[in-house]
């Protein structure tokens, strides 16, 4: 994003996000539909004689064995940077399902690209945001790292890569977080397994979000948020058919639902983490009646626009 020629000192930035329908079955190579939220991770990278990341209050240096170091490395590796004193503002909450990770790998990739002097492109930062994914999801899709790279809505597709989504309306969300963080990598493992013993139920489960993800799509284009709200409650439907969803989410969901909201639903790995609620009109209804019920909560608005994607 940032550099100065003389320090070569780099900064970066990267967006949280939600995934509105698709979660899970867009590992299987199903659509997903996702938008970035305001709340992000800010990077600086300065060159250093060895490799070092702050992140918030977490530390790593060079040759420590931890994962954090490690996926610094690997994403030097991938753009080709020497080694980098690495410091990590977040916002975003971590490991509740909005993306922190990939937020904090495309603000790093952001931010070494800076320091080679580099402009960068979708191709490069999503590179390196990738390799940072690998080391703590496993097998990531590329959903929240574009997500977090474009800031608008985006419609997402491992083989296709992320395109731009037209939003005909703005989308009032209220996010709230709805029990301890999950693990992404556990939550994905699980659902293979499911498959493993019950691939009637997933196929059945993958064809059902695919035509609901479609649908949605045009809703969105279209403006049609009670039809787009629907379809989310009928996407939480089939996550919770999969273990996916939780007392608490269930809870979650029922109170922004009652509060007005036209869907609620998981977002993110589910097993704990966030929800997501399409709002009418003004969110703070939904949002307060979340917060008496013991949840934090936040609203956040996607734009109506042609979604985002920068060069
Ligand atoms: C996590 O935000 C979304 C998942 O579909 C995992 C992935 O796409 O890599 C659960």
């Amino acid at each position: 994003m940032t550099s100065s020629a003389d320090a070569r000192i780099g900064l970066g930035r990267g967006n949280g996000k939600v995934v509105l329908l698709g979660e899970h079955a867009v590992v299987y190579g199903m659509p997903a539909i996702a938008a970035g939220i305001s709340l992000g991770a800010t990077a600086r990278a300065t060159p250093s004689a060895s490799s070092s990341i702050r992140i918030a209050e977490r530390r790593a240096h060079a040759g420590d064995g931890s994962e954090l170091i490690t996926a610094l490395e690997r994403i030097r590796q991938e753009l080709g940077a020497g080694p980098q004193q690495v410091e990590v503002d977040v916002e975003v909450p971590l490991g509740s399902g909005l993306g922190g990770s990939a937020a904090i790998g495309v603000a790093v990739s952001r931010a070494l690209l800076a320091t080679l002097g580099e402009a960068e492109t979708p191709r490069r930062v999503l590179a390196g945001a990738d390799a940072w994914e690998r080391v703590f999801h496993g097998n990531p899709s590329g959903v929240d790292a574009a997500a977090a790279y474009a800031g608008g809505c985006i419609w997402f597709t491992k083989e296709a890569g992320p395109e731009p989504l037209f939003v005909d309306l703005p989308l009032q969300l209220v996010i709230c977080l709805a029990g301890p963080p999950a693990s992404t990598k556990q939550m994905v493992e699980g659902v293979q397994r499911l498959g493993e013993r019950r691939p009637d139920l997933l196929g059945k489960s993958l064809a059902g979000i695919e035509s609901l993800v479609k649908n949605a799509k045009l809703c969105i284009q279209a403006g049609d948020l009670s039809g787009l709200g629907q379809l989310m409650n009928y996407n939480q439907m089939l996550l919770s058919g999969l273990f996916l969803s939780t007392p608490e989410i269930e809870r979650a969901c029922a109170v922004a639902r009652a509060a007005g909201a036209l869907g609620a639903k998981l977002t993110g790995a589910g097993g704990g983490g966030a929800v997501v609620a399409l709002c009418d009109g003004s969110p703070q209804t939904v949002e307060e009646a979340l917060r008496a019920a013991d949840f934090a909560a936040f609203s956040t608005v996607v734009q109506a626009s042609v979604g985002g994607l920068r060069p």
